[in-house]
């Protein structure tokens, strides 16, 4: 299925998990793809570039914005993806734990919608997806920042869907909330915790980011056009 033929679509956090899913998703859907991320890996498709990007730089979320546009002259979607967690118990948690959780999540989010949103405005039309988390919605023991960051990330989102579709322009801005994906940021989790997670979903297992990657693929494309500030539980059912 071609539903991103010649689409320009920009990833952060692209080069591991779900992003490294969404780009080739998207690039097997017809889409150029920019990945933007801190190192560099090999994607299987050839349409797919690597730039390095750090979201909690502006001035890189520039660099890298600037790029995409001169090269290819249109931004169609963009996808934020890059986060980090940095688990503790509340009382444990230090101000590096929280601030950088907050950096790179919530505020990475906004230093690239600050460009590509309005961007987007101008071009009159474009898709932006944002990757929150079950936990942004529910909580979790031991992630009462990366909780604040992804529960910030719904909120803004919803805040951009009003703000760049108010001159009626079609740029849609939604969210997506993972459950428990099988990345390398469940790594540290306890295998404990990991069988009650999946033991709590209606499915009785943990997802694959290709399933997180499916859910952007369609809020990226047409399939899509009626939705907007919209937040999408892909969670196995683990709150029903
Ligand atoms: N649910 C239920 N109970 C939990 C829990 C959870 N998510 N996390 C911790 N607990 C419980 C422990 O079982 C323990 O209970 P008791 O006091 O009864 O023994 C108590 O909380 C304290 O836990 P620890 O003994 O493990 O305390 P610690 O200081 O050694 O470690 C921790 C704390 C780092 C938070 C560790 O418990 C941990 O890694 N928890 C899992 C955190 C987690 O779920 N992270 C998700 C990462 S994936 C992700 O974030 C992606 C996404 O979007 C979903």
């Amino acid at each position: 299925m071609n539903l991103l033929k010649n689409k320009v679509i920009l990833v952060s956090g692209g080069t591991r998990g779900i992003g490294y899913e969404v780009c080739e998703l998207a690039a097997q859907s017809g889409a150029i793809v920019v990945a933007g991320a801190r190192s560099k890996v090999e994607f299987q498709n050839q349409n797919i570039e690597y730039y390095n990007l750090d979201v909690t730089s502006p001035e890189s979320c520039k660099v890298f914005f600037d790029y995409a546009i001169q090269k290819y002259e249109k931004i169609d979607g963009l996808v934020c993806d890059a986060g980090i967690t940095s688990d503790s118990m509340t009382a444990k948690m230090t101000d590096e734990a929280f601030n950088t959780v907050i950096d790179t999540n919530l505020k990475g989010t906004f230093n690239l919608v600050r460009l590509v949103g309005p961007y987007m405005e101008n071009q009159g039309k474009g898709s932006i997806v944002n990757i929150a988390s079950i936990v942004g919605e529910y909580g979790n023991i031991g992630q009462a920042n990366y909780a604040a960051s992804k529960a910030g990330i719904i909120g803004m989102s919803k805040s951009w869907a009003k703000e760049f579709a108010r001159k009626g322009k079609p740029v849609r801005v939604n969210s997506i909330c993972p459950g428990y994906i099988l990345t390398e940021m469940l790594k540290s989790v306890p295998e404990n915790l990991l069988e009650k997670f999946a033991e709590q979903t209606m499915l009785k297992r943990l997802g694959q980011p290709e399933e997180i990657a499916s859910a952007v693929l369609f809020l990226l494309s047409e399939m899509s056009s009626y939705i907007t500030g919209s937040v999408i539980d892909a969670n196995g059912g683990m709150r029903l």
